[in-house]
């Protein structure tokens, strides 16, 4: 279904994807994200209902959104998700929902959400120990994890994701384990930049393990790995396969090679903001409109206003970059 006006920006970029934040609660506290006490949530009545995020996706989709990525915080904490996931995909226009979990909450979940019609999973998986689990989410659960994301698969979901954010001095040990694990269970491994969105603000450059090093790190554990011809210009990720055909792995770039020239990405967080960027500095109160008998018009031109405003890029290495006032938990990733 081809949209009536689609949401290009000034530099040419079709925004097809939206994603959307369910949730800024969390069940762990992961530092690359999340401060580890005293998070302030926000408040339930401040959090979009699922009338409220539905009637906004119709509205995207008229404007030409086709592919949703539900996030959160941690999606799965929101109660009665399987529904949100439903109501979305009957919307015309739609072909894709994917959701990006921690993982902790998905054994029980997965069947639920597969019925629903959530198409494809993106799993967090930094490490396969329990010590570097805790070091990271200050709390404990991989086993949990680790049965979810096989429960998730038992439930049918294919090409599931797994996500590494990769830190210098933390993470180094895990690269060949998860290397391994995604070859010996036909999972793709995905290694991410740390990027400057953690609510503590430590983040320095010094701490960004490059892409770059985690595959020379795998390719001389495991041999050469392949690079897979691109099959859409906006996917973040570079994806890789292992020369004797076994594990895919993909590499996130933010910090080191940013893919902002092909973004075709507009994000809603759990509170009814819209952005044009994780890295904008300023958003659009879509809420406020859904709330005050705003018309499906009116919402339209707010998205296409924040989409006008988009920039060229996120600046990280720039040296007047500021920082977004929000962290990762209420952006949604
Ligand atoms: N840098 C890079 N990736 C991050 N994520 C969360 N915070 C950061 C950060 N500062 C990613 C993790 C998690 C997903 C929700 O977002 O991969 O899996
Ligand atoms: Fe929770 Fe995900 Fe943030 Fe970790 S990265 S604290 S799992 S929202």
């Amino acid at each position: 279904m081809g949209a009536e006006r689609p949401l290009v920006d000034r530099f040419d970029r079709v925004h097809t994807n939206l994603r959307v934040s369910v949730t800024d609660r969390c069940n762990i506290r992961c530092f690359y994200c999340m401060p580890n006490e005293n998070v302030r949530f926000k408040a339930r009545s401040e959090i979009l209902s699922f009338e409220e995020i539905e009637r906004f996706v119709r509205i995207a989709a008229g404007l030409g959104v086709t592919r949703l990525r539900i996030t959160g915080g941690e999606p799965l904490v929101r109660a009665e998700l399987p529904d949100l996931i439903r109501r979305l995909a009957s919307i015309p226009g739609i072909v894709d929902i994917a959701m990006t979990t921690n993982g902790l909450l998905l054994a029980e979940s997965a069947i639920a959400l597969k019925e629903a019609g959530l198409g494809r999973l993106n799993i967090s998986l930094d490490g396969l120990s329990e010590e570097t689990f805790q070091q990271i989410a200050r709390r404990s659960g991989l086993d949990r994890v680790l049965d979810g994301i096989f429960r998730a698969r038992d439930a049918g979901f294919q090409q599931i994701r797994l996500n590494a954010v990769a830190i210098r001095g933390l993470t180094e040990d895990e690269i060949v384990p998860l290397g391994a694990f995604a070859r010996a269970h036909g999972f793709e491994m995905r290694f991410i930049e740390f990027m400057p969105l953690d609510a503590d603000g430590a983040w320095q450059a010094e701490r960004v393990l490059s892409g770059r090093t985690i595959r020379e790190r795998l390719e001389s554990h495991f041999g050469p790995l392949v690079p897979l011809p691109r099959v859409d210009a906006s996917q973040p990720a570079v994806d890789y396969v292992f020369a004797d055909g076994l594990g895919r792995i993909g590499f996130i770039n933010p910090v080191s090679e940013p893919f902002c020239q092909h973004c075709n990405r507009l994000r809603i967080t759990a509170e009814g903001q819209i952005r044009n960027c994780l890295f904008s500095t300023v958003e659009w109160d879509v809420r406020r409109l859904l709330r005050a008998d705003g018309s499906d018009r009116e919402i339209a031109e707010l998205i296409e206003v924040c989409i006008g405003a988009k920039k060229i890029g996120h600046g990280i290495d720039s040296p007047d970059f500021v920082r977004p006032g929000r962290a990762m938990y209420e952006l949604g990733g």
